[in-house]
């Protein structure tokens, strides 16, 4: 192994936090491999003990290492394994005073469940097996909220449910699907699980990119994955134009005539921005998804999907073979938060507060130098010069980021800041992507104190 104090340039606690991190990365420092003491390395470095824990503590608020208290500390081996492998290392770390990693909504900021549970019966229900599993004032709300007139409608455990119930559908081994880059990495995750081929298409303000989702359709997809509002890392929300374009593109390819799109409204209701939707050009090509995780709570689980009769029928059979349905209970919360207008003002009080956090913490960043565009959604897509040091730098400070890397589905060469390239065929390379190295930063969980969170978010930039 290097000499740690060796490899050490700048002894500050981001300095010697980036210089572990480098050595972790480089395979110098394996999983498992204990760290010197802090006093050694301290006496080492000539600092004080506290500059040498500071730097630790940095190291294992973003993972990197783990503290077995008198036994030392630790290369933190692959974690969780449970979970997805693209979001290991999001999984919450304890330790960050303001942790922007997660990409949920801010729970001050979710409506209030006390009264609609309190009007849930005091029974469960007791519908047949064979009972419409939508309730039937809930599927008229949904309809009547659709960005189009759609043909079916079912409520799902969530957006994730309704997307890999879909992909489970429509797809085959060997399939190709586009993706847009960069993107939401379970889906990346859900396509590797399938065998899948991602072909991945970039995005700029407006959406998915015309040109590039043009060339990708001459590779006969199966499935285009989109968000169409808040995009998730970029925040970026589709317009109508390129809704309407899209959809010329896709209706005009010759190998793309029997290519669903999935649209992943992921943000629903705390979006800023209009809904829009390629079913509005192609109904029968659409499967539409809302989650209600943003904007009602991550935690009820629920979601709906609208489409085609024929597709929505036949997830919702496959569903009846498995967890039947969900459950009327939660429809019956849901509808009822839908209806209340106290809830229906706290979910516009959030929408507007995320507005004003993104806008404060764009400022913030501008004053310090760093030009953003206000994102729409909870998070903000920075480019960085080094993605690994920005996340141990803001570690140091106390706050924890995600790393890019995991929401590209076209990765850029290791180490350089080089356009991205796809990794199974076509460029696809638009400003969201260009340079490889970027932090998504949960912007819409910043209640305070914008001004020092964008100094050190703008100084990340440059670690
Ligand atoms: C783009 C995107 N899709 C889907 C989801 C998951 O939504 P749900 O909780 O409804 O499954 C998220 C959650 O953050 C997301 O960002």
């Amino acid at each position: 192994m290097k000499s740690i104090a060796l490899e050490v340039e700048d002894a500050s606690p981001s300095g010697i936090a980036g210089a572990i991190a480098r050595l972790i990365t480089s395979g110098d420092l394996a999983p498992g491999d204990r760290l010197p003491t802090v006093r050694e390395l301290a006496a080492d470095l000539g600092v004080s003990p506290a500059t040498v824990s500071h730097a630790w503590q940095a190291l294992a608020s973003v993972g990197l290492i783990v503290s077995r208290g008198r036994s030392g500390s630790f290369v933190r081996a692959a974690p969780s394994t449970w979970l997805p492998p693209r979001s290991r290392n999001l999984a919450g770390q304890p330790g960050a005073r303001l942790d922007l990693s997660t990409g949920t909504p801010d729970p001050a900021l979710l409506p209030n469940l006390g009264p609609a549970l309190s009007r849930v019966s005091s029974r469960a229900g007791t519908s047949s097996y064979l009972d419409s599993p939508v309730l039937p004032e809930l599927e008229a709300m949904l309809r009547e909220s659709w960005p189009y007139p759609v043909d079916a409608i079912t409520v799902v455990d969530g957006a994730l449910d309704a997307i890999s119930r879909a992909l489970d559908l429509l797809l085959r081994y060997g399939d190709r699907v586009v993706v847009e880059n960069p993107g939401f990495p379970p889906i990346f995750d859900l396509l590797e699980h399938y065998g899948i081929e991602k072909i991945a298409v970039g995005i700029d303000e407006e959406g998915m990119l015309p040109r590039e989702l043009s060339a990708a359709l001459t590779r006969s997809p199966a499935v285009i994955v989109l968000q169409p509002r808040s995009q998730n890392p970029a925040g970026v929300s589709m317009t109508e134009e390129r809704a309407k374009e899209l959809a010329r593109v896709i209706r005009s390819s010759r190998t793309a005539q029997k290519t669903i799109v999935i649209e992943d409204d992921h943000s629903g209701e705390i979006s800023t921005k209009p809904q829009v939707s390629l079913g509005t050009y192609l109904p029968e090509r659409v499967l539409h998804v809302r989650s209600f995780s943003k904007s009602h709570g991550p935690d009820l689980r629920i979601g709906a999907l609208g489409g085609p009769t024929e597709l929505v029928d036949r997830i919702v059979a496959r569903r009846l073979l498995g967890p039947g349905w969900t459950s009327r209970m939660l429809q019956t919360i849901l509808y009822d938060l839908m209806t209340d207008a106290s809830t229906v003002a706290a979910i516009d009080v959030a929408r507007v507060t995320y507005g004003q956090r993104q806008h404060a913490l764009s400022a913030a960043l501008a004053a310090a130098g760093v030009c953003t565009r206000v994102p729409d959604g909870v998070n903000l897509w920075l480019p960085v010069d080094d993605e690994r040091a920005a996340v141990v730098q803001l570690a140091a400070a106390g706050i924890r980021v995600a790393a890019g890397t995991a929401f590209l589905a076209a990765q850029a060469p290791a180490g350089g800041r080089r356009p991205a390239a796809a990794d199974d065929g076509g460029a696809a390379v638009s400003e969201l992507t260009r340079g490889g190295q970027f932090i998504r930063v949960t912007a819409g969980l910043v209640r305070d104190d914008f001004a020092s969170v964008g100094a050190l978010l703008a100084a990340s930039t440059r670690a």
